[in-house]
Formats: structure tokens, sequence, C-alpha cells
């Protein structure tokens, strides 16, 4: 499966979502995730992504495995919605796009 990491947290520039052939993001406050059971591993989304947010799981960063179970879990949480079509990125993103260490910023 693929991955969305960290990077992607009180950004979610959403310009994954449209290059998507099997429609496997999900939309949470403040990050997409992808669900596991839907994605197809065709990397499509990954230079989409203008934050580099997505990676194929084998490539993740040693720092980013974490991502892997968030991903699974919040595809499935309540409230995480299929999201298919781009929208406008979360208001402060270019403030929060160079920043790491963001996943005590992550609202569920
Ligand atoms: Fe997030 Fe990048 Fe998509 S910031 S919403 S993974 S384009």
């Amino acid at each position: 499966t693929h991955v969305v990491s960290e990077a992607c947290i009180r950004c979610k520039y959403t310009d994954c979502v449209d290059v998507c052939p099997v429609d496997c993001f999900r939309e949470g406050p403040n990050m997409l995730v992808i669900d596991p059971d839907e994605c197809i591993d065709c990397a499509v989304c990954i230079p989409e992504c203008p934050v580099n947010a997505i990676y194929a799981e084998e490539d993740l960063p040693a720092n980013q495995i974490a991502f892997i179970k968030i991903n699974a879990e919040l595809a499935l949480a309540d409230g995480w919605k299929s999201i298919t079509k781009r929208k406008p990125a979360l208001p402060d993103a270019e403030e929060w796009k160079d920043k790491t260490d963001k996943i005590g910023e992550l609202v569920r």
C-alpha cells in the first residue's frame, strides 16, 4: 500500500485525490490518509503532493513508520470520509508545510 505521512498534517493540499483511480483517500480534520484495503499501489499520487507526504510503504523513512498504522486505523475511523475531488488547502498550510514533528498536531 501507499501511506500518507506526517507532512500532510495541517496542510491537506488535496492534489493527491484528483489522480487516484480507486478513490482510496479518506479525509480527517487536518490530514488525509490512504485506505490500505483500496490502494492498488499505482503511485500516481506521489508526485502530486506539494509536500511529498506520500510514500510506498516500503520506502517510508524510518521516522514515519507509525503512519502505516495511522493510515490503516483512520481510514476506518468514524467521521473519516472518502474524498475524491480537490479542494482548497487548509488556511495555514503554507505556514505548516516545512515543519517537522507534527504528529502531535494530528486531529483524529
Ligand atoms: Fe496531504 Fe499532500 Fe494529499 S498534503 S492531502 S498528501 S496532496
